[in-house]
């Protein structure tokens, strides 16, 4: 894909906390216009660092990027506050569904849309609960009383409030019941397929993300040491036994051990 095709285009970031600790050492990745991209790795790798480079909110963090551009549409963001990012349709749900726990759902998704007038707003409350009908259900229910499931919902709800033209995901699987998992992932497929919303998903669960990803990148310390098309990583041996989980006979690695061997893997270095 030459980089004038691509809706995002990251390239070569380099990206530090504290100006001294350097956390992305020249990270590249595209997401086409209506695409999945799913973007995976181990505890610690950069992944959601990624995230808050593009959005912007790394600059809350005390975190820079300190080398490289960052593109969408055509148009250099890195420089740009988290706001103006957000102005141009790009949203992060952060990792944790964080919500405002003491607001019902509904107050949740209304301070989630910003601004706009009242009929823009409730147009869209409307897609929101098409997505999630069960938002709708509970939608008088305090956030904080809702269940991690729910809360996963509500955060990506919030984020459709402003009509996003890419969103990225951070770990939206994590720490749910699989049926939940399905459910919100079929969801996020349906988002991306009717809405055309562009979506960049962070994941340790790599089955589940390279399933419905057309592309992946995977980010070790900082690097991405491996890309390629979803099905073509699902098949990669080195894939399959360190972020599947499975050797060639298809039995479970232990952890540990898939960690050891790990180090050693030639494109690791
Ligand atoms: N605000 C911060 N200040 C200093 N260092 C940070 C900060 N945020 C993250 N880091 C460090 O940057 C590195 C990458 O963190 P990041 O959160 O991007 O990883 P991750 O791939 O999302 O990991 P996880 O799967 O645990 O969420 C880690 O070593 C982390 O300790
Ligand atoms: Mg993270």
């Amino acid at each position: 894909m030459p980089p004038g095709d691509a809706l995002l285009h990251v390239n070569n970031i380099e990206v530090r906390y504290h100006q001294v600790i350097l956390v992305l050492k020249g990270v590249s990745l595209k997401v086409p216009a209506g695409g999945i991209v799913a973007l995976l790795g181990a505890n610690g790798a950069g992944k959601s660092t990624t995230l808050k480079a593009i959005s912007g909110l790394l600059k809350h963090e005390e975190g820079q990027i300190t080398d490289g551009s960052i593109e969408f549409m055509g148009e250099r963001i890195d420089r740009k506050s988290a706001e103006e990012i957000a102005a141009l349709g790009i949203i992060q749900v952060l990792e944790g569904r964080r919500v405002f726990e003491h607001l019902t759902v509904e107050e949740n998704l209304r301070v989630g849309a910003h601004h706009g007038d009242g009929r823009r707003l409730s147009e869209r409350l409307e897609l929101v609960y098409h997505y999630f009908p069960h938002l709708k259900t509970i939608r008088n229910r305090v956030a904080g009383f809702c269940s991690g499931g729910e809360q996963q919902m509500l955060a990506i709800g919030r984020a459709l409030m402003t009509r996003p033209r890419l969103l990225l995901l951070d770990e939206p699987s994590l720490g749910l019941a699989p049926l939940i998992v399905r459910e919100i992932m079929e969801i996020i497929t349906r988002l991306n397929q009717e809405q055309g919303i562009a979506i960049l998903l962070v994941e340790q669960n790599a089955k589940l993300a390279l399933e419905i990803a057309q592309h992946a990148y995977v980010l070790e310390n900082g690097r991405v040491v491996m890309e390629g098309p979803a099905a073509a990583l699902r098949d990669n041996p080195d894939i399959r036994e360190f972020y599947l989980g499975l050797t060639e006979m298809g039995a479970r690695k232990r952890f540990r051990e898939a960690k050891w061997y790990k180090r050693r893997k030639r494109w690791l270095t």
